[in-house]
């Protein structure tokens, strides 16, 4: 295993979870219902895998490593940038969930916001897994993409966690309103 193969397979269980996310803006668009503790455990693979996991892994780890050849600089920004984009979205569709919860609004805003995270999720997936195939052939030396995965692995509790999280993956994946 490399740093980059990581990256990159943690990228495929971020492409469950916006699979996850589409189906359900479009049932909550149509009018049809979803459980507030499957929306609930949606906010915490974003804030917990994503958010702490993976991007710390990119920004603390793997883009500095890229960057310190001086390459591939401007899409290293951009990608910080839409990470903080992606924050956003994400305490928004936390804030609207609250709110519907206590019937202050209806479920518009968090559909609205669900949306838009999918987008951003397929944009940046796709602009990262070219970045990853340019910094594994001409960036990165293979004693570094070893180096940076040992680094990824040191960490035991980060490991039990993301197991945890592709367990509420499988679990959204198999809800009825999923495979409806
Ligand atoms: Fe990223
Ligand atoms: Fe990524």
């Amino acid at each position: 295993m490399s740093a980059t193969n990581t990256l990159r397979n943690e990228h495929v269980q971020m492409r469950r979870l916006e699979k996850i996310i589409i189906r359900c803006y479009m049932r909550l668009y149509a009018g049809l219902d979803i459980p507030f503790s499957d929306l609930e455990k949606m906010v915490t693979i974003m804030s917990e895998f994503l958010d702490t996991i993976h991007y710390s892994r990119e920004e603390d780890a793997y883009f500095p490593c890229v960057g310190s050849y001086g390459s591939l600089k401007e899409e290293i920004r951009a990608f910080m940038i839409e990470h903080e984009f992606s924050r956003r979205i994400a305490s928004n569709i936390s804030k609207y969930l609250q709110k519907w919860k206590s019937g202050e609004n209806g479920s518009e805003p968090v559909a609205r916001f669900l949306k838009t995270y999918a987008i951003y999720l397929n944009d940046h997936m796709a602009k990262e897994d070219k970045f990853f195939d340019i910094a594994e052939k001409d960036v990165l030396s293979p004693e570094e993409e070893k180096l940076m995965y040992e680094e990824f692995r040191a960490v035991s509790a980060v490991t039990t966690k993301i197991d945890e999280m592709i367990k509420s993956i499988d679990y959204l994946e198999q809800t009825e309103w999923m495979k409806s």
